[in-house]
């Protein structure tokens, strides 16, 4: 599950009316932290509402309390509860197990919905090419970039396709975040093939391997005594280029993680793969590597718009990415 402090756009206009069994998965700390208020009791709803806060977030339906939220137009956010008749637009129940989504839900209903309707289609993490059944190539990456982009994309409004390769990432459980689990570079580009057409935009941060070996040996390989072995690679495909190369392709964001040149790279890439933005990083720089928390990303347009971030959390990087998106689309 996300932590509080993950959530970057500061404090949510939300009161939040949490008893126990909430607030043993947020200490009132945690509320507070979260709301810029003590959490509010129900006998001090009335005044909170008042103050038209985007939401209440509450657990027990209480008669004492209903038509009190029902007149107040203000969206109620029910936890571990049915949602009864005549609440105002916006509300939703969030069943008991579901107790992940009440934070992603929380920074959703305090995000501008700027991207509602819109399929956004991610590629995050590594690739893995097996060698033989106990063998394979891989690379470092931990598929946080890729997720925070989902994410960042998701709590806009976005309906999003997250296709992504064996990672350590952890994703948190979100109604429009869709999970498509793949292994190989191949399995990644015929997953895209198959959904890109439903997206508006594709985001690719995925570390896709860039060679395989030119077949897979079904029985584990055996070595000789005293010889060596020579493992044949070939390319795979260039999902990035190929989905550039489509005449109306989805509003197309690709990355470049390098260790030198990293500008000439990052211009080469963004021209060959007709992507409409690049975000390339210098992973030598400390705090832009591939499994830390951090990022430092520098953003190009085709139009010769150069923007350089500061180091953000990857979360941070990813909502900076989600805006210039959003300013050039709409
Ligand atoms: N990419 C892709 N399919 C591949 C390889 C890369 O979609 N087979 C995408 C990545 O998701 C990323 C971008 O292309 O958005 C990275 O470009 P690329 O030129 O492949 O970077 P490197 O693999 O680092 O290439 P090079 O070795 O030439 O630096």
């Amino acid at each position: 599950m996300r932590m509080l402090g993950d959530l970057s756009g500061g404090v949510l206009n939300v009161a939040a009316c949490p008893d126990e069994a909430l607030l043993r998965l947020v200490s009132p700390a945690g509320w507070e932290a979260l709301t810029g208020r003590p959490v509010v009791l129900e006998r001090e709803l009335p005044n909170y509402l008042a103050k038209k806060p985007l939401a209440v977030l509450c657990q027990r339906w209480r008669e004492s309390t209903a038509s009190l939220l029902a007149q107040s137009g203000i969206p109620v956010l029910l936890w571990g509860n049915e949602l009864p008749p005549g609440l105002p637009p916006g509300s939703v129940a969030l069943p008991e197990f579901e107790a992940e989504e009440i934070l992603p839900r929380l920074e959703q209903l305090s995000s501008p919905q700027d991207f509602a309707g819109k399929t956004v289609l991610v590629t995050a993490g590594p690739t893995v090419e097996d060698i033989d059944p106990v063998r394979f190539l891989t690379n470092r990456s931990s598929g946080k970039m890729g997720v925070a982009v989902a994410w960042a994309f998701a709590v806009r409004g976005a309906r999003v396709l997250l296709v992504h390769g064996p990672m350590t990432a952890e994703v948190s459980k979100l109604a429009d975040l869709e999970r498509i689990p793949v292994r190989s570079a191949q399995q990644m580009h015929d997953a895209v093939r198959e959904h890109w057409h439903e997206a508006q935009v594709a985001v690719l941060c995925a570390a896709v391997a860039d060679f395989r070996p030119d077949h897979y040996v079904p029985q584990k390989i055996k070595k000789i005594e005293g010889e060596g072995m020579v493992l044949h690679l070939e390319r795979t495909p260039d999902i990035l280029a190929e989905l550039g190369a489509l005449p109306n392709h989805p509003f197309l964001v690709g990355f470049a993680a390098e260790t030198d040149d990293v500008e000439i790279n990052a211009l080469n890439k963004l021209r060959k793969k007709h992507c409409d933005l690049l975000c390339a990083n210098d992973i030598r720089k400390p705090g832009s590597g591939f499994a830390g928390d951090t990022n430092q990303i520098t953003i190009y347009a085709p139009d010769g718009m150069v923007r350089a971030l500061p180091m953000l959390s990857k979360q941070g990087a990813a909502y900076c990415i989600v805006d210039e998106v959003a300013r050039r689309m709409n």
